[in-house]
């Protein structure tokens, strides 16, 4: 976007932070969290040894990574009135978002002394619980107790489900959680340091975060990816459905990236995390499809917008690594705050200690020298 005197619409160029948290290279398609290459954390890494490392720059050792695991699921049972108030939330057919954003402003119920660590471990526990409880709420179930035995991501498959997820679904949705965790200053990551710079509290930040998370310019729709392979439902229909999208001047979901122009570093990274869990599952169809309609989609694009470098963004392989977990596409973009949370929790820790008011100005562009009219003559 070219300046103006100046103003970037949107921001796009201007240098708003300085982290040790995340890189990401929309020219190399390079995401490096906290030093390490996506692909080689997120396939390795247990989640709560991603959490520790955005939050302390290393890897836990055993022991730290032991507490660390013990005391989150210590903290995940919800306090009696958020669970009241997913109750309600329910009743009234709230979206899952609105939801997590409603209860996600109680998530400090019950430690609202507790230090910042405590507290961050607390939202991360919380907001797992939340998204899990509301979502059997939601079905007509009653939440699932949490099991502290499980670690983080088992523990949530199995609130969601009632049984005790196998091991390839776990390391399924452990790659998807630490592949999303931090990708440089995204709009809610910025809204949360926003938030956190006026010493306002990281709960607030949080909430503030999920609402911008909420907006579909953001948390994305890999919902409509999916619709469209199940449209296409055979690999002999891909050429032809999605030809017929783009003659219609659709846009193909799941393909394109404001900063990526060459194919998102994470769709790579949950592309072999979906085919291993579509293996361990003794079912490669639907994976095989996506295949197709990916090679497909990037070879129509190519010819249709020559030049745009169109390529996989990280929303494709979103939803097919979610709908192979068992994921209800409307838990989509809250399993996406499930795992960004500890993200912006890591960022609002850097704020804190830079410790500098975010305040940018404007530009009055209103009239001038107005003359005052009374009520009575106007
Ligand atoms: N299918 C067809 N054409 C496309 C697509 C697409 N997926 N993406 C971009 N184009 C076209 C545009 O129509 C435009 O053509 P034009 O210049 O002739 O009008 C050109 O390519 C460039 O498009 P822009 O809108 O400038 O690209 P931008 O970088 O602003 O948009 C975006 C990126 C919004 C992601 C876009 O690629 C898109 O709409 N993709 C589909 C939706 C999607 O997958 N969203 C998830 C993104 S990942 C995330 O947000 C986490």
């Amino acid at each position: 976007m070219s300046t103006n005197n100046g103003y970037d619409p949107g921001l796009a160029g201007v240098l708003a932070a300085e982290t040790h948290l995340s890189h990401v290279d929309g020219l190399k398609g390079e995401l490096i969290i906290a030093g390490f290459p996506l692909a080689r954390l997120a396939a390795n890494a247990t989640f709560e040894e991603t959490v520790f490392l955005l939050w302390h720059g290393r890897l836990p050792t055993q022991t730290e990574l032991d507490d660390l695991k013990q005391e989150l699921a210590g903290l995940r049972p919800l306090p009696e009135a958020t669970l009241n108030l997913l109750h309600s939330a329910a009743q009234a057919h709230t979206t899952p978002m609105d939801a997590l954003r409603m209860a996600a402003a109680t998530l400090d119920l019950g430690i609202e002394a507790a230090d910042n660590l405590t507290t961050a471990k607390t939202i991360v526990a919380r907001v797992a619980s939340i998204v899990a409880s509301y979502h059997r709420l939601r079905l007509g179930e009653e939440p699932i107790a949490p099991d502290p035995a499980l670690s983080h991501a088992a523990n949530f498959l199995y609130m969601l489900t009632g049984t005790p997820p196998s091991d390839a679904r776990v390391r399924g949705l452990e790659t998807y959680l630490n592949t999303v965790v931090d990708h440089g200053l995204n709009a809610s990551t910025f809204a949360a340091r926003v938030i956190v710079a006026t010493q306002s509290d990281l709960v607030s930040a949080i909430t503030g975060a999920i609402g911008a998370l909420k907006g579909p310019l953001h948390g994305g729709a890999p919902g409509p990816a999916l619709d469209t392979v199940f449209e296409i439902g055979t690999a002999d229909r891909a050429e032809a459905v999605l030809q017929a999208k783009l003659d219609a001047g659709e846009r193909l979901m799941g393909f394109g990236h404001r900063v990526y122009k060459v194919r998102d570093p994470r769709a790579e990274v949950l592309g072999a995390a979906a085919e291993k869990m579509f293996q361990a599952d003794g079912d490669m169809a639907l994976y095989e499809l996506a295949k197709t309609v990916e090679e497909t989609a990037v070879r129509l694009l190519a010819i249709h917008k020559p030049g745009r470098n169109l390529q996989t963004n990280v929303e494709f392989y979103t939803a097919l690594l979610l709908h192979g977990l068992g994921l209800n596409t409307d838990l989509f973009t809250p399993t996406f705050a499930v795992g960004r949370t500890a993200g912006w929790l890591a960022h609002c820790f850097e704020q804190i200690q830079y410790g500098r008011l975010i305040r940018p100005q404007s530009r009055y562009i209103g009239v001038m020298d107005r003359e005052w009219v009374p009520v009575a003559e106007r």
